[in-house]
Parts: structure tokens; sequence; C-alpha cells
């Protein structure tokens, strides 16, 4: 389990080691979700409209357009950077109708692998999602995982989750729905902040981008898609190599940790200022391993952001310990890396954004060069 798996296709255990091969995600066939119960803490208020009248239309053409010459893009630099880009191809499954026996979708299909695949060690796993306009978007992968397994890695699928309405907290106020993001003056008796989230503890259910890899520690977060029963699959499945800690965060719509908690290297730590950890042991840990906890500028990419925090601009990948890939407008965060010693790797991406990713959530690492360690 320590030793480096040279000859396996898949092997990452941290966010930083050298990056040598990645998933890009893909935007073609994106389909308007339908503005469902789960999806209205996803979904930004002001957009909400959109979604209610567009639902299961094919967004505007010039805005799916403009994102797929993101990823492009982002394809370009990796490759100038000397790392492998794969890439999934032209299936369209999830992002047409579909009906499973518990409910039906029009479909829906975002770029950002990050959230569907974990890459622990020399395991993908498929991650069971929890919006139902997602359901299937693992299927886009199959391809390329399944190449993976032929060629040594091991693949999981945890359990999937049926997302009966069992799963949903029908009464969970709208009010609340509104602070999601958690952008600024959050009141502390809004959902997540007291325990109360819009997804229950029917069924374990998880979103991968809810994990983050520090080598053998693993942060997890309870957030509007993923759960405790889901956290505790990933930690019996990985359990003993691997240790998961819950983390919680002052975030009143918290969906993934990858804008807010975000490791820059072995002993440097991200945390969005507006979001805030309230996790005094994971604290500790970080404190007792040495790390130092920086504090990023805010994003400025004057862009519309539907589904997503306007802290894209943090969630950044990392080429190795040195070398990390960053919005080319966001000014204040470039500098920013500058000035901690890091070269920054500029990617023209913020057409993106609207869809909900930055450029750690539309990549999900493959290959990276380095050995699993503990490093706390
Ligand atoms: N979903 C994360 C956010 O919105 C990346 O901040």
């Amino acid at each position: 389990m320590n030793a480096l798996r040279i000859d396996n296709p898949v092997c990452s255990y941290n966010e930083w080691d050298p990056l040598e091969e990645v998933i890009v995600g893909s935007i073609e066939g994106v389909t308007v979700p339908a503005l469902s119960h789960e999806m209205k803490a996803f979904v930004r208020r002001e957009y909400w409209d959109f979604y209610r009248e567009r639902a299961g239309q094919p967004y505007p053409v010039e805005m799916v357009k403009k994102a797929a010459a993101a990823l492009d893009n982002l394809e370009h630099v990796l490759q100038d950077q000397g790392v492998i880009v794969r890439r999934p191809g032209p299936v369209r499954l999830g992002s047409e109708p579909f009906r499973t026996p518990h409910f039906e979708a029009p479909g829906f299909f975002n770029a950002d692998v990050r959230d569907v695949l974990l890459v622990v060690g020399d395991e993908i796993i498929e991650a069971p999602m929890s919006q139902r306009c997602r359901y299937f978007e693992h299927g886009r992968y199959r391809a390329l995982v399944q190449d993976y397994w032929r060629r040594g890695a091991r693949w999981s699928a945890a359990p999937k989750a049926t997302m009966s309405d069992a799963l949903y907290d029908w009464d969970y106020p709208e009010a609340d729905m509104a602070w999601f993001r958690g952008e600024s003056g959050v009141p502390d008796t809004v959902g997540p902040l007291v325990g109360r989230f819009i997804t229950t503890e029917a069924e374990p259910c998880f979103d991968a981008a809810d994990f983050t890899r520090f080598g053998r520690d693993i942060l997890a977060q309870r957030s509007q898609v993923t759960n405790e029963l889901g956290i505790q699959w990933v930690e019996r499945h990985l359990a003993p190599h691997y240790r998961v800690h819950r983390v919680k965060f002052r975030d009143p719509g918290p969906v993934h940790m990858d804008a807010t908690w975000v490791p820059v290297g072995k002993g440097r730590v991200l945390s969005c200022p507006d979001r805030p950890c309230l996790s005094p042991e994971v604290l500790e840990m970080f404190k007792r391993g040495g790390w130092e906890v920086l504090s990023p500028p805010r994003g400025i990419a004057d862009v519309e952001f539907h589904m997503s925090s306007r802290w894209l601009s943090m969630n950044v990948l990392m080429l190795d310990e040195e070398r990390v890939l960053v919005e080319a407008t966001e000014a204040p965060t470039i500098q920013f890396f500058r000035e901690i010693g890091l070269k920054p790797v500029l990617v023209d991406f913020k057409d993106h954004y609207v869809f909900g990713g930055g450029l750690h959530c539309a990549t999900c690492d493959v290959r990276r060069r380095g050995t699993l360690e503990s490093y706390f």
C-alpha cells in the first residue's frame, strides 16, 4: 500500500504531487435541469425562473460554446505543461430525459467530473450523487474508467442512491436556501449551520468533491449533497489504510469542499475567508502537523454564476508543489500565489463558471507521481 505503483495507470494520494494524467470534463449535450427541490439548494435564487422556464431545453448555444472553449483551453494548457489529458466521449446518457422507479428528470450533465469520480490511490470510486438530474452522470466516464480498470486500476461504484422521496427533507425552508453559498451576513440559525440539510439520512449519498485527500488523511464534509451515511461508506471502504475526518465550515449551503479548504502543497492550505473551519479537532490536527492556513483574496471574474459561489477563484488545480493552475482573469488570486512563492499557470476558463465549476471541479486527477504518506 505504501509503495508507488509505477505501472498502475491510476495513482493519486493527494492534491499536489506532480500531476501526470488528468480527466477534463465535457459540456456537450448539457440540458437545463429541472428546478427540483434539491436543486433549489444549488441553483442561485436569481436564476430560479430561468430553470423553471427552460427545464429540459438546451442552454443558450453561445453559453455552451463558450464553456466548451474554456474546457478546451484547459486541456491545451495542461498538455503544454506536460500533463496527459483524457476527455470523456460524446455520450449523451444522462443529458436526456429519463425515468427510474422513483422519479423522472429531464437530464442535465455538466463537466464537473470531480463531483462524480473519487480517486484514492489506485482506485476510482464512482460517487452515488444525490441530485436527481445527475443520476446517470457516471455513465459518461464509464469507457474511460473501464479502460483504466483493464489496465490495472481498481474500480468501485458506491451503492447507487435510489434518490426516492425519502432522501430529501421536503420541509426544508425555502428561505434558508436563499443563504446558500454563504458569501456574507449569514445568520447562525440557517439549515446546515444548525445541522439541517436538504438531504436526509435515508440512504448513503455523496458527491466526490466533498472529500479532500491529504495522503492517509481524508477530510469529508456533510453537505447538501453528501450525508453522514455517505461519509461512513467511504470511511469503511477505505479503512484501515485511510483515516476519514469530518469537517464543518461556516457555510449555510455547503456543496463540495474544493472552494472552501484547498491544499496548495504539503503544509499549506487555503481557507475561504467567508467559510472558516468550525471543527476545532481538524484545526488542531493541521496546527499539530505544522500546516499554514492561508486566506486567499476574493474572486473578481465578471460572469454569471448560476450554481456556485464566487469562490471558484480558489478552485485551483495544483500541477505540483510549485505550479498552480489559475483562471486568467483572477488578478488578485494570481498575485496572491506569486506572493506565496507559487508559479501561476493561467487558463482562460471564466466562461465555464456559469455551469458551476472551476479548474478543480472540471478535472479529476488520475495519476500524480508520489507515495502514500501521513502529513499530520
Ligand atoms: N461548489 C463549490 C462552491 O460553490 C465549488 O463554492
